[in-house]
């Protein structure tokens, strides 16, 4: 069964057909990066002005590449929140009269269980119970995933997401946008103890906060000015801000790990990617004796691919969507 994905929740506009929910036929992105990178981050009327302009061609380069066209999917997936709503509205809309003009069923999905999903889309998904880190612009929270369609949101960030952070520091430092692979690389050159950054741990608790390490940070950039600094200066801000952030993502997976006594974790979201992360998860999971999978790097930050293995399973599960489907911008899992 191949089913056509469509998301344009923030600012990249993806289409990808996906074969029964695991097997990627095409996937194609268009990011938007160019367009917000001067402003230091998302500029929403800019975003959905430039989905308007690419969703056909993506869906059409997404149909072509699977040898399909929009009459031979057998459905058509559409994220439809949470995300930023001029954005939504754009996949949505495209996607409710695709679907009408060839007669397909249409299925709305959730974007965070489209992440959840992604790991699904590799070689060897994980089984249930497991614990999913979603890691994004938007998002950072843990889920017991005990089914299709089943997730208990067992923390999540007060403020601010943990990619939020990484743009917002990486803003701060004069690095760009997104920031979270500019740091990631610097990191690698910085010394993780150069800086002594605050951690929230907020013992008794699964959720998370990142505000008071963004200040931290902007605290010492306002220290700095007027002074001469070094590269090294950067390099062991990064390093020691990241290393803050990848403490409390690993401690808290590992104290969801012990309380739920699951065998597995699966990560997603843009902060996947993190090389860092990806390592010091890893040694967690190896100490503690569970699975971690981790999703490719292309199925980490937003994709369609993964909208359209969550979709393959609520079409399964009859939920199937009506002309009336709405984007909302907040829409819990
Ligand atoms: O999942 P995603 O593509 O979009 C949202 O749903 O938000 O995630 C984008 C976020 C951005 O904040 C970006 O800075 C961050 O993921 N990101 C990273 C890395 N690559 C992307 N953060 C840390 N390290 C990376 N290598
Ligand atoms: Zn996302």
């Amino acid at each position: 069964m191949n089913i056509l994905g469509i998301d344009t929740s923030c600012d990249d506009t993806s289409a990808a057909v996906v074969a029964d929910g695991t097997r990627i036929l095409s996937s194609i992105v268009s990011s938007q990066t160019d367009i917000h990178t001067k402003y230091g981050g998302i500029v929403p009327e800019l975003a959905s002005r430039r989905h308007i302009e690419m969703i056909w061609p993506v869906v059409d380069e997404a149909l072509q590449r699977a040898g399909l066209t929009l009459g031979m999917v057998d459905a058509m997936a559409v994220c439809h929140g949470p995300g930023l709503i001029g954005s939504l509205l754009v996949g949505c809309g495209f996607a409710k009269a695709a679907a009408y003009s060839v007669q397909k069923p249409l299925v709305g999905v959730n974007h965070l269980e489209g992440h959840v999903f992604s790991v699904f889309l590799e070689a060897q998904g994980p089984e249930f119970p497991f614990l999913s880190l979603i890691v994004s612009g938007g998002h950072t929270s843990i889920y017991l995933v005990t089914g299709f369609g089943q997730y208990e949101e067992l923390g999540r960030t007060r403020d601010d997401a943990a990619g939020e952070a990484y743009d917002k520091v990486s803003k701060l430092l004069g690095l760009g946008y997104p920031g979270g692979p500019v740091i990631d690389r610097l990191a690698e050159a910085g010394d993780s103890k150069g800086f002594d950054f605050p951690r929230a741990y907020l013992p008794d608790s699964l959720d998370f906060s990142f505000s008071g390490l963004k200040t931290a940070v902007r605290n010492v950039v306002v220290k700095s000015r007027g002074v001469e600094t070094a590269d090294e200066w950067l390099a062991d801000i990064a390093a020691s801000f990241q290393a803050a952030v990848l403490d409390v993502l690993v401690r808290k997976v590992e104290w969801a790990v012990v309380n739920k006594g699951v065998r597995g974790v699966a990560l997603s979201g843009g902060v996947s990617a993190n090389r860092g992360l990806r390592r010091k998860m890893q040694e967690m999971a190896d100490e503690r004796d569970v699975q971690l999978y981790l999703p490719s790097m292309a199925l980490c930050t937003d994709n369609a691919a993964m909208i359209a293995a969550a979709g393959y399973h609520r079409y399964k599960a009859g939920h199937i969507a009506g002309m009336d489907l709405n984007p909302r911008a907040h829409l819990p899992l």
